[in-house]
């Protein structure tokens, strides 16, 4: 019978030397040490032994198992730190490899030169109004001091959604929105979305983008005006710019203007951007019509203020000499990632 225990040792041995997994090790575990298990069968048969072998062969069989206990539950250690290092092996990070680049949007050029705008004037002290895209036929044209039927109707045909309500053809409405819940000093700039029937070609598109500014206060001026515009139009086109000033009719303004800047490119000597002139224009302005004022309540003889307007896609088009306006809506990245 110790033979037989001692076998069963040996065999034990030899089948947990090969054991590659716990799944073959619980076979294992089973074969030698479960309930039907070689070493159980073995200590079945102890009856038959005499009373002096029955304590030598009982302790023999208990060291025995307890022995392969202990392989077993070393096999088990071994497998579990075999298992991490494979993994860890395999998970190894390369942290010489180049990674993976993700493609990185940017703001589009209108909304870069919007931006660039915004913080010019909010470095003069202006804060920012907004509007509805979607107006009143009222705060589009008649608080304007644009009756029906005037002809400045015409240049500024829209889309209509109702007879009195309308997509709005500037941002000017804005001007009599804010004058009508604020009382001066005022100082707003109002950029956004306006609409015209026009027909799309290099230079036209029925959706287009504005800024309005707005200054009211008591003693405000004309020299105001050109001053703050100078200041501005410096820090847009570079310090060397010149204003040139033109008459000329808005509804709204009294008197009006039409605004040049000098050149940046030729600085004034001509070229492909100025078209050989010298000058661009970039905005209308003026001091703002009696009328306006009066009807936001707002006594114009106590009260005087300017107002301007311009493009924003004319300004992104000048600054980046960009010829056709299609090329801003066409959203074509071979353009858009050049700015
Ligand atoms: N709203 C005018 C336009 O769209 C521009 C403008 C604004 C002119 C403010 C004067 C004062 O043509």
């Amino acid at each position: 019978m110790k033979e037989q225990l001692l076998q069963i040792k040996a065999d034990a041995e030899a089948k947990l030397a090969a054991v590659d997994g716990d799944a073959a090790l619980e076979q294992v575990r089973i074969e030698f040490l479960g309930k039907k298990g070689a070493l159980t069968a073995v200590l079945r048969g102890m009856g038959k032994l005499t009373a002096e072998e029955r304590p030598v062969i009982g302790q023999l069989a208990n060291e025995i198992r307890a022995a392969i206990e202990e392989e077993i539950a070393e096999k088990k250690e071994a497998l579990k730190t075999a298992a991490l290092e494979k993994r860890l092996l395999e998970e190894t990070i390369d942290v010489t490899a180049p990674g993976t680049t993700f493609p990185v949007g940017r703001r589009h050029p209108l909304d870069q030169v919007e931006q660039t705008l915004c913080d010019i004037f909010r470095s003069m002290g202006f804060t920012i109004a907004e509007g509805p895209e979607v107006e009143y036929d009222t705060y589009n044209f008649q608080k304007l001091n644009i009756p029906e039927n005037h002809p400045a109707r015409d240049t500024q045909d829209t889309f209509y959604i109702t007879d009195k309500v309308l997509l709005r053809s500037q941002t000017s409405p804005v001007q009599v929105r804010v004058m009508e819940k604020q009382r001066p000093p005022i100082r707003i700039i109002s950029p956004g979305r306006v609409y015209r029937s026009d027909a799309v070609d290099a230079t036209h598109s029925p959706m287009f983008h504005q800024l309005e500014g707005l200054v009211v206060d008591k003693g405000i001026t004309m020299g105001d005006l050109k001053g703050m515009l100078e200041t501005f139009a410096r820090q847009m086109f570079g310090d060397s710019t010149k204003l040139r000033f033109r008459p000329h009719h808005f509804p709204f303004t009294e008197p009006s203007a039409e605004v040049d800047v000098s050149c940046f490119v030729c600085g004034g000597k001509g070229c492909r951007v100025c078209k050989n002139e010298g000058w661009i224009e970039i905005l209308g302005a003026g001091m703002v019509h009696p009328n306006v004022l009066r009807g936001c309540d707002i006594d114009p003889e106590e009260y005087s203020g300017f107002a301007f307007g311009m493009g924003i896609e004319r300004i992104v088009m000048i600054k980046y000499a960009i010829d056709d306006m299609r090329n801003l809506y066409e959203n074509d990245l071979r353009f858009l990632s050049q700015f």
